[in-house]
């Protein structure tokens, strides 16, 4: 990943369609609270030694390269590592779909172009602090959260948490925000024999314990290195106890041994009372289910969580891929793959798939019946190679870990990380593949978005088929009742318009629209549409009114609140970046 941008044909990512939506949240406009400028130098030398210390200043992740550039060196690293990722993970200003780090209404930015970081025209624009936040906690202790939650009930500064700042949504930055920045906190530990606190009676089990920086990279390899597996998504820099655990969760080993939320036993957080609580199964079990899928930034600062750990597994796994995503071959993959994703399913199947790639992995079958269950895919493959289809490939393997696995097929498809990125969601039931009608209507409901260009689509086969809840969850439960989750992928340049980035907003919505005619009304948190409409049915169905207690009980005074999270305040300026629901709405 050190060479700078992965080239789109590499990237499980691609398709957008859709029409409509009418989201109809309220516009985002201001409500009072001492502007972060006001505060004095003396409040905040007093935040600084009540955190050790660790208060520092915001700094734009490309800086360095505006004008007056003082260190070229600098400079530099950061204009070879501008979409890889890493170095970005360094700085508590970087955010991965980097629209966030600006403020989209405004247009203050201070971005490279990510095609050629570079290129000089956008170092002529002034840098911006756009919405990072002017200061940010290096957070180590639980006081130091407290003492946050004391300065801002007190400025009435908002607070956000930003740990690797992935989020999708805008919801791990803020313009004007105090920053609780949980990306140092990478502690991990293993316990073989992990019983929750104050659980007597609860049989033990084997768990990691990680610390709320912890990336899924350093997990995976941790888990490798203790004979154990954990269930994380594909990217590696994801956190493995944020938002990605908090929203819920998916990866390629969920459908046998379900999401994230499915296997955390305990979380330590910092609640905006300032107590430090345990929570699990018999203490404090109201936030135990509001963190299990009730989303990130909303009820608390979560420390550290302790994860389920399964035994290693072996994987059999096939890939096949082809650069030609016309829509001749595309329609064709579609339809052999909607005929067998109820098979594929229940045989233990994760699936990622995409207009020029699918990777299968399952742990349930051996190579006899995995080559079995893939004939059709390896068919498929075998008549694009004799075609001399440009890159046809097919390559069948068992693998004897997780780790062996994402290092091998994962790690080199990797996204590109620093580009103006929004996605839509849309989770597709398991009814869509029940007759030759269902299957009829989502083929032609995904070849209208293939057919709109830039038009780019992945699917996840990696719902929690297999795996048997314990119904204390707080994600919607249309997660276990579906086969899919489907996202689009729309971006941006930096240097689009405000009318343009409007633009690609309603694109976002459209891409799912054809889905969402013939789908309940359920998405990913994590990976919607930022103006999903109905979100809250969409998110958490049935359990929105339980997570609203939840977050009234804690979060009285909205210390925590984010877009679209549960019991926020679409008011608060802390939105004011966001262009305005209204303004999104596009044609029926
Ligand atoms: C390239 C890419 C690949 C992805 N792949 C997957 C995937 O395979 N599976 C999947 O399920 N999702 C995936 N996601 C989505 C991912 O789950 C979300 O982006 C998620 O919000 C990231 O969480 P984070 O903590 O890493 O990021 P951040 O942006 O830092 O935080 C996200 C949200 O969580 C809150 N938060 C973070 N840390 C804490 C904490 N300690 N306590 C309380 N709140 C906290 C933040 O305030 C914010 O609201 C992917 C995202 C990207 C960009
Ligand atoms: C310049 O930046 C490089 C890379 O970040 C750093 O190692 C070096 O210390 C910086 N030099 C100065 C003088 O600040
Ligand atoms: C927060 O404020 C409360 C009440 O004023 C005080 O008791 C507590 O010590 C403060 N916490 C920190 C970490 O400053
Ligand atoms: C991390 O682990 C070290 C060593 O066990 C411990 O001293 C420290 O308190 C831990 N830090 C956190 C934030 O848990
Ligand atoms: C790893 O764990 C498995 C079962 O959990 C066990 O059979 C195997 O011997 C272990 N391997 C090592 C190297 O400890
Ligand atoms: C769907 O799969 C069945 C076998 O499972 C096969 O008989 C049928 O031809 C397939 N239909 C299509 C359209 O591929
Ligand atoms: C953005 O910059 C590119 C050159 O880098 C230019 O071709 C394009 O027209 C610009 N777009 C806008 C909206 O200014």
């Amino acid at each position: 990943m050190k060479e700078g941008r992965m080239h789109s044909a590499h990237l499980p990512h691609l398709l957008s369609m859709l029409f409509l939506s009418g989201a109809t949240l309220a516009a985002a406009s201001s409500i009072a609270a001492t502007p972060i400028s006001q505060v004095t130098s003396a409040q905040w030398d007093t935040l600084n030694s009540q955190v050790g210390g660790r208060l520092f200043q915001g700094v734009p992740f490309a800086k360095a390269c505006f004008p007056p550039v003082t260190n070229q060196t600098a400079c530099a690293e950061i204009q070879q590592h501008y979409t890889d990722g890493t170095i970005r993970y360094s700085f508590a200003s970087g955010s991965t779909n980097t629209e966030w780090e600006t403020c989209t209404t405004n247009g203050d930015q201070c971005l490279l172009d990510d095609t050629d970081p570079t290129n000089p025209l956008a170092t002529k624009l002034p840098c911006k602090i756009g919405s990072i936040s002017p200061y940010y906690i290096d957070v180590q202790e639980p006081s130091d959260v407290s003492a946050a939650f004391n300065f801002s009930l007190k400025t009435g500064v908002p607070l956000i948490i930003h740990n690797t700042g992935h989020d999708y949504k805008g919801r791990s930055t803020a313009p004007d925000s105090l920053g609780l920045w949980t990306h140092n906190l990478k502690n991990m530990s293993y316990n073989p024999s992990f019983v929750p606190t104050g659980c007597n009676g609860v049989s033990p089990t084997a768990a990691a314990i990680l610390g709320a920086g912890v990336q899924w990279g350093e997990a995976y390899q941790f888990a490798d290195n203790h004979n154990i597996t954990l269930v994380g998504g594909s990217d590696k820099g994801v956190g493995a106890v944020g938002g990605w655990l908090q929203g819920g969760g998916h990866g390629v080993l969920s459908n046998t041994l379900g999401m994230g939320v499915d296997r955390v036993l305990e979380f330590k957080v910092v609640t905006p009372d300032g107590v430090f609580r345990t929570v699990n199964q018999c203490q404090n079990q109201d936030l135990f289910f509001a963190l299990r899928g009730g989303g990130g930034g909303t009820f608390g600062v979560v420390l550290e969580a302790s994860i389920l750990a399964a035994p290693p597994v072996t994987l059999q796994v096939t890939l096949i891929s082809w650069a030609d995503p016309s829509i001749d071959i595309t329609k064709e993959f579609l339809t052999i793959l909607i005929n067998n994703t109820v098979s594929l399913a229940k045989a233990g199947y994760g699936v990622t798939a995409t207009t020029e790639l699918a990777l299968f992995a399952t742990p349930l079958l051996d190579a006899t019946s995995a080559a079995q269950a893939m004939k059709p895919f390896t068919d498929f493959a075998q008549n694009l190679i004799d075609n001399k289809v440009t890159g046809a490939s097919s390559v069948t393997l068992t693998l004897p870990s997780w780790l062996e696995f994402f290092n091998t097929f994962i790690l080199p498809v990797q996204s590109t990380n620093g580009v103006p990125n929004i996605l839509g969601s849309r989770l597709i039931p398991t009814s869509s593949f029940a007759t030759s009608d269902s299957q009829a209507q989502l083929l032609d409901a995904l070849m209208a978005g293939v057919s709109l260009n830039p038009a780019k689509f992945i699917i996840l086969g990696t719902t929690p088929v297999n795996f048997k809840p314990d119904g204390k969850t707080s994600v919607t439960d249309a997660w276990r009742t579906s086969l899919w989750h489907i996202t689009t992928e729309t971006h941006w340049t930096w240097n689009s318009t405000l009318q343009e980035k409007t633009a690609a907003f309603a694109t976002a919505a459209k891409t799912v629209e054809r889905l969402r005619a013939i789908t309940p009304d359920a998405a990913y948190s994590n990976e919607a549409d930022v103006y999903e409409p109905n979100h809250i049915v969409a998110f958490w169905g049935t359990h929105y009114n339980d997570l609203l207690k939840v977050k009234q009980k804690y979060d009285p005074h909205h210390l925590l609140d984010c877009w679209q999270c549960v019991g926020w305040k679409s008011q608060s300026s802390r939105f004011k970046c966001y262009i305005p629901t209204s303004s999104i709405a596009t044609p029926q």
